[in-house]
């Protein structure tokens, strides 16, 4: 196991830039994005703290003035990433894209900081982040959910981090392609256009993006004016989750937020509202075209991580997660792969990603003790024998996308060295 731990380091080190790591050292993505650093500094706290706290100081010195924290922050601007930081052009203090993507930094944060024992002057330091990460949860709830229901949209599927997911199929339907769209995707250049999306897809991310611009990425505006505007059920657990654990942290460091223990307990009672009691299934809701959407996403599973406290509830959705997979080898198939839209190699439409597993095992780990460790023992053995790839087929554990892919790294750390008291 040692050999394993040691290329898991290398894979992050040889990532590392100045203050931040690339997801990856194969040009697919030459920049800073939001979940994967938080990803990458829970990994790094397993062997150089230094390191993770850099990671989360980068990405909160990219915060706008408004609370938002980018998706993406472009530190280097030479690169052939599309859409880069003149596209988007926007930013506060580092260029970055015009919108957001899962807020895990709460949670990561608090799981490092019930391990280690921090002294005076980091002390301070961990202060001034858990006061960024509160604005950039403030923003969520003022601008996300303006009619304070409980439940945040997205605006753009680049924001729940699985980008083409048969999720937004439906609502994607619906975003006109402009005649005269120009523009040029790089990424199926260094990746096998067969593991991407498809050009129809990148056809309209991009027209919702230069939308977003259009409206000067005005966060009051878009609620309503966006292109695109889905309550996801896997993005709203996480936020949940994440406005427990930043509770617990405000009061770690004698803050207090009245608003946040509120919206909490709103959105515990709401998000069960998304569960289908006849069909066992959580749904989405598409606020832009006023329907309910209906796939068996593993982000769904989500659910577990937010903690609900409805324990008959819990029971089902395990039941119901031990069947998503009971067909494949190896866990968990991104979309349930008897589904028609199932694919095995397409990015986010049907291959397993250790960021799901990792979610979901932890989500677990309270409720069924044996299932967690059973997902944990295949997502460790996965990476074992097929490496740290991006994400990897259900059936085969084929390796997709980018190689030396830094969440499967640090994630895989996590899993290894959780109880360790390293
Ligand atoms: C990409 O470039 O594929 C990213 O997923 C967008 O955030």
């Amino acid at each position: 196991m040692e050999d394993f731990i040691k290329s898991a380091k290398k894979v992050l080190l040889g990532n590392k830039k100045k203050g931040y790591t690339l997801p990856t050292n194969n040009k697919l993505y030459p920049a800073q994005w939001n979940w994967d650093s938080g990803f990458i500094a829970l990994g790094y706290s397993h062997f150089k703290l230094k390191y993770a706290l850099d990671e989360i100081k980068t990405l909160i010195r990219g915060q706008w003035k408004d609370g938002m924290i980018p998706h993406i922050l472009f530190h280097d601007l030479n690169t052939n990433y599309y859409p880069n930081h003149s596209v988007w052009s926007c930013g506060n203090k580092i260029h970055s894209s015009g919108i957001t993507q899962p807020p895990i930094l709460a949670i990561i944060l608090k799981l490092i900081l019930d391990k280690k024992r921090i002294n005076n002057k980091d002390k301070a330091e961990f202060k001034k982040i858990v006061k960024g990460i509160l604005k950039y949860h403030k923003w969520f709830i003022k601008f996300r959910d303006p009619n304070n229901s409980g439940l945040v949209s997205i605006l753009h599927p680049w924001e729940s981090g699985y980008d083409n997911s048969p999720l937004w199929d439906e609502p994607m339907s619906k975003v006109k392609i402009p005649k005269n769209l120009k523009y040029k995707r790089g990424d199926n250049k260094v990746v096998n256009p067969e593991y991407r999306p498809l050009d129809i897809d990148y056809d309209r991310y991009v027209t919702i993006k230069n939308h977003l611009r259009k409206n000067n990425y005005n966060p009051k505006k878009l609620y309503k004016a966006s292109l695109f505007n889905v309550v996801d059920v896997g993005f709203n657990s996480i936020f949940l989750r994440a406005n427990k654990d930043l509770l617990k942290l405000l009061n770690t460091f004698n803050l207090k937020s009245v608003e946040l223990e509120s919206y909490i307990s709103k959105s515990e009672n709401k998000i069960v509202k998304l569960y289908n009691h006849k069909k066992n299934i959580f749904f989405n809701i598409d606020l832009k075209n006023k329907k309910k959407i209906n796939i068996p996403s593993i982000t769904h599973y989500f659910i577990l991580f937010a903690d609900l406290k409805d324990k008959v509830l819990n029971n089902k959705i395990i039941k119901n997660l031990k069947k998503h997979s009971s067909k494949e080898k190896y866990l968990l198939s991104s979309v349930k792969s008897n589904h028609q839209k199932f694919e095995e190699k397409r990015y986010w439409r049907g291959p397993v990603w250790i960021n799901c597993n990792w979610i979901i095992y932890q989500g677990l780990k309270n409720k069924n003790i044996k299932f967690a460790k059973q997902i944990k023992r295949k997502t460790i053995n996965l990476v074992k024998q097929k490496g740290f790839n991006e994400y990897f087929s259900c059936k085969t554990g084929k390796g997709f996308g980018a190689t030396n892919f830094s969440w499967t790294a640090a994630l895989f750390l996590d899993l290894i060295l959780e109880n360790k008291n390293d």
